[in-house]
């Protein structure tokens, strides 16, 4: 009786101890003011230099503390890290600079706010806010829409493997918000990524040369993409998302200037699209190589898309882009249980290369029906082979 007592006691104590077992770095010990004024960055290095390598070896917790505003220029944290993990807990907000001349780029050109690079077992966390502070970099690009410059991503990982981001909240990027960049094993859960619908390109996740991506239980809503997959991704699985506004997911643009392209086992299961201008998207330019396949999009909820499902292979920003005989070969993409409402008449659009055709296109209960009560929804195909099964509406004429 009194053995086990003391036993229960000696875990109550030690237990927790053993369960602390993590070195803390609190930015403000390092520095920090958090006033939303200062300029912070030197302390987040500071933080960050003895967090990544601790003089213990156990892993370490970044924390950046709630109720304080700290204002970063462009940043880098970077590994190695000598630890198994490292957990980075903000819990407080972090703003860019406003005016684009307190960045400190030269000539204005910065590719990234702040970027985690060639870090194994990164933990970003806690329910905090990462705001870019981008209007004024928007403003930039109102004088002539099709040449913005370069603006800065908001948060990009590169070169990383065992990323977990979860949920935090990413606003107002100059450009895209989140960018994953030649990385693996990224597990991204339970983030808001909010932006105007007016602001140019800020797609809320990109992904580029990565594979084994998972994003889920997610909001998404700005003024491009809600997810952009580029070139490289393989095996990514979005699960229980939802966008708008915005552009919808969209696979490319793919085969840019004759570039080889490949994107592969690509799973979107239960999206729910609210006021986006595309559902599903898969683009690709003339005259480029490559191939894009195993798609499978499936429980998908239209909320008013003016282009609910599209495959454009003719894809083009600017006024002429030349027919050409080369393209990026796309196969297997399944669309199942697609439903909801469309703006445009045309709810399905398939537009593929003369010279490679899109095949093995599948359509399994898929059913968009105008915003309009006395319009029908048109299916559009070119030169693409697949099949159909249950009911689909509108009735897609390439489908065998
Ligand atoms: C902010 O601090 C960082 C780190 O010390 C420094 O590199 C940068 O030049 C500072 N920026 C401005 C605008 O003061
Ligand atoms: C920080 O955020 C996390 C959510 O990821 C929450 O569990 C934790 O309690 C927060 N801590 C503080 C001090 O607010
Ligand atoms: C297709 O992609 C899925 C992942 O979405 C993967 O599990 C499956 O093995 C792939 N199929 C083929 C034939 O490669
Ligand atoms: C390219 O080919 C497509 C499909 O055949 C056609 O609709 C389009 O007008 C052509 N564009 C040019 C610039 O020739
Ligand atoms: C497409 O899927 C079929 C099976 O449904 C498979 O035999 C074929 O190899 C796949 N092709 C490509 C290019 O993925």
């Amino acid at each position: 009786m009194m053995r086990g007592f003391i036993l229960i006691l000696l875990l109550a104590v030690l237990v927790p101890l053993f369960a602390q077992d993590r070195n803390v770095f609190d930015v403000v010990d390092y520095g920090a003011i958090g006033d939303g004024k200062t300029n912070d960055t030197q302390a987040f290095e500071n933080a960050w230099k003895a967090a990544c390598n601790p003089e213990s070896s156990s892993d370490s917790t970044l924390i950046v503390p709630v109720q304080k505003t700290f204002l970063l220029r462009p940043i880098t944290f970077e590994g190695p890290c000598s630890t198994k993990h490292i957990y980075f807990q903000i819990n407080g907000t972090i703003v860019a600079p406003s005016d684009i001349d307190q960045w400190g780029c030269d000539n204005n050109h910065c590719d990234q706010w702040i970027k985690f690079t060639n870090i194994n077992g990164l933990y970003l966390y806690g329910n905090g806010v990462i705001d870019g502070q981008g209007s004024n970099w928007w403003a930039t690009c109102n004088y002539n829409k099709n040449h913005c410059p370069a603006r800065p991503t908001a948060v990009k990982i590169a070169d990383s493997n065992y990323v977990h981001v979860r949920d935090i909240r990413v606003i107002n990027s100059p450009e895209m918000h989140v960018v994953i960049l030649k990385s693996s094993y990224v597990h991204i859960t339970n983030i808001n990524i909010f932006a105007p619908e007016d602001s140019p390109n800020t797609d809320g996740i990109h992904i580029d040369r990565s594979s084994n991506v998972n994003i889920d239980h997610s909001h998404i809503g700005t003024g491009d993409d809600c997810i952009s997959i580029g070139t490289g991704t393989s095996q990514l699985t979005v699960y229980k998302v939802r966008c708008g506004p915005g552009h919808g997911i969209s696979i490319g643009s793919l085969g840019k200037h004759g570039a080889e392209d490949t994107v592969e086992d690509i799973h979107v299961n239960h999206v729910d699209f609210w006021g986006t201008s595309n559902g599903v998207r898969i683009k690709t330019w003339q005259g480029g190589k490559g191939y894009a396949r195993n798609i499978t999009f499936e429980n998908i909820k239209c909320h008013s898309a003016r282009y609910p499902i599209i495959i454009n292979q003719y894809y083009c920003d600017h006024t002429a882009c030349k027919n050409q005989t080369s393209a990026v070969q796309i196969s297997n993409v399944s669309y199942r249980r697609v439903r909801g409402t469309s703006v445009r008449d045309t709810a399905v659009s398939f537009a593929c290369s003369e010279t490679v055709p899109c095949t093995g296109i599948v359509l399994e209960d898929v059913k968009l029906r105008s915003t309009r009560h006395d319009r029908e929804t048109l299916a559009y195909c070119l030169n693409a082979y697949g099949k159909g099964y249950g009911q689909v509406v509108p009735t897609v004429p390439c489908l065998g």
